[in-house]
């Protein structure tokens, strides 16, 4: 589940980097609510649990990604604080893109997999998570549609079916086109 959010702020990051100013603000919000749940459900569940699962040496990864969720954190106060039409206002979202993905790296490459090694029960620990990201949701009033999901894929989906539709229903124009025109030659 936490990979699926990271999987899906970095989407949101993509869409916001192509976005004209008028998406930017919804964009950047849905970005910062996502980061706000998700740094809070790992602050709250997956890292303390991991500091005492894991020995002194990897009880620094934990508190490498504490220290990192302090400084999105800040850069996301800055975003929530800020409009589209600041000049600091991209290259913000630009930063803490950036974190982001930094952060996201580490997570994945050493801290879940160091996870993995200890006898922690990742099954009970996943179901807390997604628990406790619901609530947060909710009380946050972020509408299931709103949560993180890979939209930007979905809608992808479903324009290229529909361009698809659409060059099937001009292909069969053609064709019946075609086959008048060469009726009338006949
Ligand atoms: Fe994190
Ligand atoms: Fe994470």
């Amino acid at each position: 589940m936490l990979k699926q959010d990271h999987r899906a702020v970095e989407a949101l990051f993509a869409e916001f980097e192509d976005a004209d100013e008028s998406e930017q603000s919804e964009l950047a919000t849905r970005i910062c609510q996502m980061l706000t749940v998700h740094t809070q459900i790992e602050e709250e569940l997956l890292y303390p649990r991991a500091k005492e699962a894991f020995d002194e040496e990897d009880d620094e990864m934990v508190y490498e990604a504490e220290i990192e969720h302090g400084s999105a954190k800040e850069l996301i106060a800055k975003i929530e604080a800020g409009t589209p039409e600041d000049p600091e206002f991209k290259p913000l979202v630009t930063v803490l893109m950036e974190y982001v993905k930094h952060h996201v790296k580490e997570e994945e490459k050493e801290l879940f997999p160091a996870l993995k090694e200890t006898e922690l029960d990742l099954k009970e620990l996943g179901s807390q998570l997604a628990q406790r990201k619901m609530q947060l949701m909710e009380q946050m009033g972020i509408e299931a549609e709103e949560a993180p999901e890979p939209r930007r894929k979905r809608s992808t989906g479903s324009r290229t079916s529909a361009a698809k539709r659409r060059q099937a229903r001009a292909g069969s124009r053609s064709k019946s086109a075609r086959s008048s025109a060469s009726r009338a030659r006949h």
